[in-house]
């Protein structure tokens, strides 16, 4: 009896803490508070949030947003376009994401990455690869369509393990030829487009690799077959503008004023600023005042390096979960020295005169490298020389011209020659 009389009163009093004004006020909203941040808050991201050398998509993509409009505008009223840019700018990624927009609108999309082709079969290949096999989920249709949309032709198709279908075309080469094979190949995206009722979007990235494939006549043979496709918008891109620009603008050239050129330039700073702000924000970083101006004044906004730097920060970042002042220098550091084997490399490959030029350079970027006051003041003997040294190191792609300035190509290359870090 009084056993009962006792645990009567503990309960009474346990429901007395449970109902007071502290456990009501404080204890339960808390608890409810950390319940709902554990249960609905995204998890944080630990991945490195700025990649580089690979294509970026998604969260990771930073703006275009002018450049997408306007491009999706082009290609979507049937206007080809021509996208130029020094290699790294983003061609790639942005194209990766007009076709993610375009393909959501309901066009059909293909991309055929042109580098490394070395024969015109190889390019042909690729074409049929992209543009036919990805459209085809049965086997039977896409033999169908092979069948009736290249009749001339008997491509070999082979089923991967991982279900992915591969298609050669040796044999026809071997019977017919590489000419007769691609002017059947290069109908098939209008071909395609016709069967689908769709309108295809066909992006041909890395063209200029075309014109070191054999000549002209593959040229020539292209743009007669493209422009009688109205169903396809086709966006070709490349980095070496000089050997484009002759494709395209050369009044003799074979695609005069087939294709609208578009200049990609680098990301402007505020668009830039917000991305890298909200990324390192979204894995629970922050920046020291100052910091991102930093890193963007000294990439000025190149999206390539601007990326790498970021990547190492936010490494030297993440290991001690804060940002400093002193990691902008240390991943700088940590860049250079993993760069030093492929910077002696590139170094070694040069002649003397142009290492000169490189590291005249490297210290003081120019537009007008053969005056005289530029000759004289980094010993470059005579323009003539100058001629020629830049010439060789704009063919190697280690200079670029930009909006009439040379410079360096690579940021760190041109920190590293012009710390003196040559060995
Ligand atoms: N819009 C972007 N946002 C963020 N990073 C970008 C963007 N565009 C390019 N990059 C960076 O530049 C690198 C090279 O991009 P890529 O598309 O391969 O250039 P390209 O085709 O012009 O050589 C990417 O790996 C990425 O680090
Ligand atoms: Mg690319």
């Amino acid at each position: 009896m009084h056993n009962v009389a006792a645990c009567a009163r503990v309960r009474a009093e346990g429901f007395s803490l449970v109902d007071s004004g502290l456990y009501r006020e404080v204890y339960y909203p808390l608890y409810r508070s950390v319940l709902y941040i554990l249960v609905y808050l995204p998890p944080m991201e630990t991945r490195n949030p700025f990649p580089y050398g690979r294509v970026v998509t998604g969260e990771d993509f930073a703006d275009r947003e002018q450049e997408l409009e306007d491009l999706i505008r082009d290609l979507e009223a049937g206007q080809s376009i021509l996208l130029t840019s020094p290699r790294r700018y983003g061609k790639t990624s942005l194209m990766v994401e007009v076709l993610r927009r375009m393909g959501e609108l309901g066009h059909l999309t293909a991309l055929v990455d042109l580098f490394g082709c070395v024969t015109p079969a190889d390019l042909a290949e690729r074409l049929v690869r992209e543009v036919v096999v990805r459209h085809y989920s049965r086997m039977e249709s896409l033999a169908r369509f092979l069948r009736e949309g290249l009749a001339r032709l008997r491509p070999e198709l082979t089923m991967h393990p991982d279900g992915t279908v591969g298609l050669s075309l040796r044999k026809d080469v071997e019977a017919v030829g590489e000419e007769a094979v691609l002017e059947e190949v290069l109908d098939a995206p209008q071909a395609l487009a016709i069967r689908k009722n769709k309108r295809l979007v066909v992006v041909l990235d890395e063209f200029q690799e075309v014109g070191d494939l054999d000549g002209r006549w593959l040229l020539k043979l292209i743009r007669s077959k493209i422009q009688h496709h109205d169903s396809v918008s086709y966006a070709f891109t490349g980095s070496k503008k000089h050997v484009l620009e002759q494709v395209f603008a050369d009044q003799d050239g074979a695609f005069y004023r087939s294709a609208r050129p578009y200049g990609l330039g680098r990301i402007p700073p505020r668009a830039f600023q917000e991305h890298i702000i909200e990324r390192f924000g979204a894995t629970g970083l922050s920046l020291p005042d100052g910091m991102v101006e930093r890193i963007l004044s000294f990439t000025e906004g190149h999206p390539y390096f601007t990326q790498q730097l970021c990547h190492e920060i936010w490494n030297l970042g993440t290991a001690r979960r804060t940002v400093s002042e002193e990691d902008f220098e240390g991943a700088i550091g940590l860049i250079l020295e993993s760069q030093r084997e492929f910077y002696a490399h590139i170094w070694d490959g040069l002649s003397g005169h142009q290492r000169r030029m490189l590291r005249a350079l490297a210290k003081d970027e120019t537009d007008s490298p053969y005056a005289s006051d530029f000759i004289k003041r980094h010993r470059l003997k005579s323009s003539s020389h100058a001629k020629r040294s830049l010439g060789a190191l704009l063919e190697k792609q280690l200079v670029e011209k930009e909006s009439g300035t040379y410079r360096v190509a690579d940021l760190f290359l041109r920190e590293w020659v012009a710390r003196s870090l040559v060995v």
